[in-house]
């Protein structure tokens, strides 16, 4: 196993110190080479720091603030706002967020034919392999990342702001890391792992 595989941990305290756009733009290169399906290649970046990045974190506490009014997108997820208010404060430290778009994405609300929608699983799965490539990319540079999908709780209010190419899919925090958390529990193989030979 490549060793940032097993070192790579979620930070969610940083320095202050700012990330250059040549280590950006060294994590964009690491994700833009992620496989994809039928090599569609289906993401578009949007890398956002100082007023940008605070602009980011205002609207996801309009939208948390919009969940806890009573107008939810998301209305039964709302166990899941407190964690997604400390995802923003982890936001406003890191020097750096990449909003990640799904060009070829459907609306939230759209109603799919199940040709769309593995089409649309398809072109996920994309994303993750991009983020996952992007955070090992930052591993390897001595740099932090998180992988973020509470800006869902906000997702009126990002893409209002932050206009991009079909749909916003995911968002990555990078930053120096000031932490070194434990590594997380993972379930045993034995959980996770069928065998079948006939
Ligand atoms: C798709 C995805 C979305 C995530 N969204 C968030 C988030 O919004 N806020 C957060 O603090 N962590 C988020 N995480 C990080 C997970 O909590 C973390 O990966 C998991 O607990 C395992 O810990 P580790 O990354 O340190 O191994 C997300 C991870 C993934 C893969």
């Amino acid at each position: 196993m490549i060793s940032e595989i097993s070192s790579r941990r979620s930070i969610r305290r940083y320095t202050g110190e700012p990330v250059s756009r040549e280590q950006i733009l060294a994590l964009l290169e690491a994700g833009n080479r992620a496989p994809s399906a039928k090599n569609r290649q289906p993401w578009h970046f949007l890398v956002l720091m100082g007023k940008a990045k605070a602009d980011a974190v205002e609207a996801m506490r309009q939208g948390i603030a919009r969940e806890k009014a009573g107008d939810a997108l998301l209305p039964g997820s709302s166990r899941y706002l407190p964690g997604a208010e400390h995802t923003a404060d982890i936001v406003e430290q890191a020097p750096v967020l990449i909003l990640i778009s799904n060009p070829y994405g459907y609306r939230l609300d759209a109603r799919l034919l199940p040709e769309q929608r593995i089409y649309d699983l398809a072109n996920l799965l994309s994303v993750g392999a991009c983020v996952q490539n992007i955070c090992l990319e930052a591993e390897a540079q001595g740099l932090g990342s998180l992988w973020i999908c509470d800006i869902f709780f906000a997702y009126e209010e990002l893409s209002r702001r932050f206009w991009m190419p079909g749909q916003i899919a995911t968002a990555v925090a990078i930053g120096h890391p000031d932490e070194r958390p434990a590594p997380r529990p993972r379930q045993s193989l034995k959980d996770a792992v069928e065998w079948r030979e006939a």
